[in-house]
């Protein structure tokens, strides 16, 4: 088959919206976008435990410890799927390590802010899990096979991690004035930056229509985070706390919630580096690399052990 034949076939592939798999021919630049992506969001995986696992050790009861551990593994297991799917289109595992450590390829900007109450474990699960849920659901039908496959099964752990939260946000309004003030607090912080999860806006997002005329993405920065804002709202309002966007309010000629606009500014800085936790996050995973060298020596000389016998 000729290059032109290749492409026709993996061109009517995507446009039947069938999948391609790590078997198939696939345009240097759809690979090389997918490993991006994909490196991307498993990273972002790793790197998201560590603003939560803060609180591990300080939960305020036997049972939020447990939720929270659980979590937290969670998120370590989707980071190994995604790592295992990203390796099918040729890239090994300790590589994307590296250009994670290197500071070439980047993690999710949320996680370079801090948490400074466990009201944030609440918050984090509600308004983080719950944006990375709006993202990630029509990922399940992404144009790449093993992504897609991976992603049925992080979404379905998604849905949990964004019912704790609001499990625990809902306690706290229940309980003590100081305590609902600290819901309010995370909020506050956290409402914006959530927003900034669907990335720029579609009009400053260069790759974002190639993404969708592959296939990878289905719909647009702008379009799912409409989505977020319209299922958040009446669930703030169940909670009981404000969304900090004085422009929020329902449009019955769109049928959505009109919005404030995000500080694109503030978004290019995280990316950039300058975000408040970015050296704190990359510091303490190359130390947790480091840390775990011994083992990584020791599977690797248990393996060659066994390749002997
Ligand atoms: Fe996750
Ligand atoms: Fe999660």
């Amino acid at each position: 088959m000729t290059t032109a034949d290749l492409e026709a076939h993996f061109d009517a592939v995507i446009a039947r919206r069938d999948r391609i798999e790590p078997r198939d021919w696939m345009p240097e630049a759809y690979r090389r976008t997918l490993i991006r992506q994909i490196a991307q969001h498993a990273h972002s995986e790793i790197i998201g435990m560590q603003p939560e696992g803060n609180w591990i050790g300080r939960a305020p009861s036997l049972r939020r410890k447990a939720i929270l551990l659980a979590k937290v593994q969670d998120e370590a297991g989707h980071g190994l799927y995604l790592y295992s799917a990203c390796e099918t289109l040729g890239i090994s595992r300790g590589e994307l390590v590296e250009l994670l450590l290197g500071g070439k390829q980047k993690y999710s900007s949320i996680f370079n802010y801090p948490t400074l109450s466990y009201a944030d474990v609440g918050t984090i699960g509600w308004l983080v899990d719950g944006a990375a849920i709006c993202n990630q659901v029509p990922l399940c039908r992404t144009s790449y096979g093993p992504y897609g496959r991976a992603m049925i099964r992080i979404c379905k752990e998604e849905s949990f991690h964004q019912r704790q939260g609001y499990e625990l946000l809902m306690t706290m309004m229940r309980g003590t004035e100081e305590q609902r003030a600290l819901v309010q607090e995370s909020v506050d912080r956290f409402w914006w930056p959530s927003l900034m999860m669907f990335g720029p806006p579609d009009e400053h997002s260069p790759n974002s229509e190639r993404s969708m005329a592959w296939g990878i993405k289905r719909h647009s920065n702008d379009e799912l985070r409409q989505k977020f804002v319209d299922l958040t709202v009446p669930q703030a309002e169940v909670l009981g706390v404000r969304l900090p966007d004085p422009e929020l309010s329902w449009n019955a000629e769109r049928e959505h919630y009109d919005f404030g606009r995000p500080d694109w500014d503030e978004l290019s800085a995280v990316i950039r580096g300058d975000g408040p936790c970015n050296a704190q996050r990359l510091a303490h995973r190359r130390k947790a690399h480091d840390d775990g060298a011994w083992v990584r020596e020791a599977a690797t000389a248990f393996a060659e052990r066994g390749r002997d016998d």
